[in-house]
């Protein structure tokens, strides 16, 4: 008789065992294991202003010609509908883009599985890629489950600072690494954490030291252009992408969710032609492709021009809620806090004089005894920071929380800043 031997471990893969849970997923729980929790930390939209009514019409019209539902209720092609991804192009075009290609353009579930799908493509373990510092911290674990070495560029209120990335150069030059640099990371618009919106200049800025270094060998700019179509103030910026016109640099990255409906699931990439075949075979090993149906919908929606409504309408209650959260900033902090006013995004960056703000701190825990979240800046430094590192910072979200709890909620973590300075 076999002897049963008590049951080992399984033997996971380097690549599973690198990846650990993310810290948003904590927040996340606790948010939900708690209904009195007032969170400022959730990166969600605003519920009132998803777009049911339009959805609908969309819905009804999709499936009121039989032949149409049927095909769209069936398996589709892995880079998406050619209807969305011309419909895509066209809006891409409309935003100051030329000769967008829609066989370049690959729809996928969602920005992040675009980020995850061209980091599978790009990183061995081992591999560098450049970051702001602060960074998009989901993105950061799928960088560190690939095994990527992520390197910090230092920011400033427009995001990546030119000088710094420079420094950056110079140092993996130094260390004789440059070699193993194969993903630039810059997100374009109302960044997140830090809701940075860079200028037209700081744009070109960083394109032209892009494609300097491009002498010492080839590598990728992911642009992350997720918040583009919440502007709230301001000129609409151009896409990086725009200082690529023949197509042949930028990984260009967007998503349906933030401006419209994260349910949907969707968002796309524009990519160079030899990058996106082997996006796509990576995307065909994950799904075979995006829900049919799914983007069967967006496309009438982009085509019907309910899209830009639905955009619209976001933007004026972000307005309104982000004016909301700098007031109450203002009359519950003290004047010595450091409050970047975001001009388009979901995020309020905050930093306070002299107070450790990183989970687990006097602060963080008397905050959460008031029944309050917020994303503490430590969960979106980079391993490999330029300077000292930040110990002080918060990212508040205006996203979904309504007015009155928000207002309540930057009240009661003025009281713990009050009681601690
Ligand atoms: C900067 C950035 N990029 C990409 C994403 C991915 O969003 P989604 O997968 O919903 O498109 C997010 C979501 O918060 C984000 O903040």
């Amino acid at each position: 008789m076999s002897q049963l031997t008590s049951r080992q471990p399984f033997p996971w893969s380097r690549s599973a065992v690198r990846t650990t849970e993310s810290p948003i997923s904590w927040l996340m729980a606790k948010t939900v294991g708690d209904p009195e929790i007032l969170s400022l930390a959730a990166g969600f939209v605003d519920t009132d202003t998803l777009p049911q009514d339009l959805v609908k019409t969309a819905f009804e019209k999709v499936f009121a010609d039989a032949s149409n539902a049927r095909e769209i209720l069936q398996y589709g092609i892995t880079p998406g509908s050619r209807r969305l991804r011309q419909e895509l192009a066209k809006r891409l075009e409309r935003q100051g883009l030329t000769n967008v290609d829609p066989d370049c353009i690959v729809i996928s579930n969602g920005g992040q599985q675009s980020l995850y799908t061209v980091t599978n493509v790009m990183v061995d373990p081992g591999d560098i890629v450049l970051v702001e510092d602060p960074t998009y911290f989901v993105y950061m674990d799928v960088l560190r489950s690939a095994g990527a070495r992520v390197i910090g560029v230092k920011t400033d209120s427009e995001g990546m600072m030119p000088d710094a990335l420079e420094e950056r150069f110079a140092e993996l030059r130094a260390e004789g690494v440059r070699d193993r640099l194969k993903i630039l990371y810059v997100m374009s618009y109302f960044t997140n954490p830090k809701g940075c919106n860079p200028s037209t200049e700081r744009r070109k800025a960083l394109f032209d030291i892009y494609q300097r270094e491009l002498a010492d060998g080839q590598y990728l700019m992911i642009e992350d252009a997720s918040y583009r179509d919440l502007c709230l103030e301001g000129p609409d910026e151009p896409f990086i992408k725009a200082h690529d016109p023949s197509n042949e640099h930028i990984f260009l990255s967007g998503t349906f969710s933030k401006a419209f409906a994260p349910g949907f699931r969707l968002g796309w990439s524009y990519m160079p032609r030899e990058l996106h075949d082997a996006v796509a075979r990576q995307k065909g090993n994950q799904d075979f492709g995006s829900s049919n149906m799914n983007q069967a919908i967006v496309a009438e929606l982009l085509a019907s021009g309910a899209f830009e409504i639905a955009a619209g309408r976001f933007r004026d209650r972000y307005r309104a809620k982000r004016d909301v959260m700098l007031a109450a900033l203002k009359e519950f902090w003290p004047s010595s806090a450091h409050v970047l006013k975001p001009m388009g995004g979901l995020y309020v960056w905050t930093e306070l004089e002299g107070i450790n703000t990183d989970p687990g701190s006097e602060f963080f825990n008397r905050v959460l005894e008031k029944k309050v979240l917020y994303v503490p800046g430590r969960y979106c430094l980079c391993d490999e920071t330029q300077g000292p590192r930040l110990t002080n910072g918060m990212r508040l979200c205006y996203g979904v929380i309504r007015p009155e709890p928000m207002r309540e909620a930057v009240r009661r973590m003025g009281e713990v800043v009050a009681a601690m300075s």
